[in-house]
């Protein structure tokens, strides 16, 4: 079975409701040629403008994701939103372990496995995000780094579950660097997250599973990227701060 590209925009900490609304329209607009089954868009917006991107996106072929949730269903966490609440909004999606959720904000792998059991439990699929440090590289750890980062976080995860999840690689140093990873990089990550993936949950589910490509994603580099064998997308931030930006890098995948 052939896996259907997913491309992503993680838009961060950028956006308000009426710019959300705007860029959905003109992106729907800019892409209605496009066909479902061509490939699959979701749009991360901040939690604010959820319900908003929801609304408009329905009309549109753009799915919704939170960009990141906490594993409890309720309680007293002053600044937290559940996987219920994400879905209650409109999401179907959610981004977990965005490097800069484990940089600036704490995450460690124990909660990337904690959140995506949450957010199945929810009903959202997770786009689960890993990647090395420059330092990590540089050290020759990238792959260690990877199989740490999997066993971990997918621990516990059932074949079927690896099947439809959204892995998202995305090395640290080519985050809003300008830098991407070269095909090589790229290409010898993804190959290796597929074979674990095959080793540890099965060959059928592992080759359900899309894995995402992300740094540094532009209209001019999504061409060589979306060639490779296991790059199934890409997961955009400041390129996808524009619809029509977003929408040259799914045109030019095509
Ligand atoms: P940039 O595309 O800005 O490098 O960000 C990538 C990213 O972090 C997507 O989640």
């Amino acid at each position: 079975m052939p896996r259907i590209p997913v491309f992503a925009a993680n838009w961060k900490m950028h956006k308000t409701v009426l710019e959300t609304v705007a860029w959905i329209r003109e992106f729907a607009a800019l892409s209605k040629a496009l066909s479902a089954d061509a490939a699959e868009i979701i749009v991360a917006p901040p939690f604010t403008a959820i319900a908003a991107a929801a609304e408009t996106a329905r009309t549109a072929t753009v799915c919704v994701a939170g960009q990141n949730l906490h594993f409890e269903r309720e309680g007293a966490f002053t600044g937290e939103v559940s996987g219920a609440m994400l879905k209650d909004a409109g999401a179907d999606f959610v981004i977990i372990g965005h490097s800069e959720r484990r940089r600036l904000f704490g995450d460690t792998d124990a909660w990337v496995n904690r959140k995506l059991i949450a957010a199945r439990l929810a009903e959202l699929t997770p786009i689960v995000c890993i990647g090395e440090t420059l330092e990590e590289r540089e050290r020759g750890e990238t792959l260690a780094v990877l199989d740490r980062q999997l066993k971990s976080g997918l621990d516990g995860s059932s074949g079927d579950q690896i099947a439809s999840l959204i892995l998202a690689y995305e090395p640290v140093w080519a985050i809003g660097t300008g830098k991407n990873a070269t095909a090589a990089e790229a290409g010898e990550a993804h190959t290796h997250i597929r074979k674990r993936l095959r080793e540890w949950f099965g060959g059928a589910h592992g080759d359900r599973c899309r894995i995402l490509y992300g740094g540094s994603v532009k209209p001019e580099n999504i061409r060589e990227l979306i060639g490779l064998e296991d790059v199934d997308g890409a997961l955009v931030g400041g390129a996808s701060l524009e619809a029509r930006s977003f929408a040259a890098i799914v045109q030019n995948a095509q």
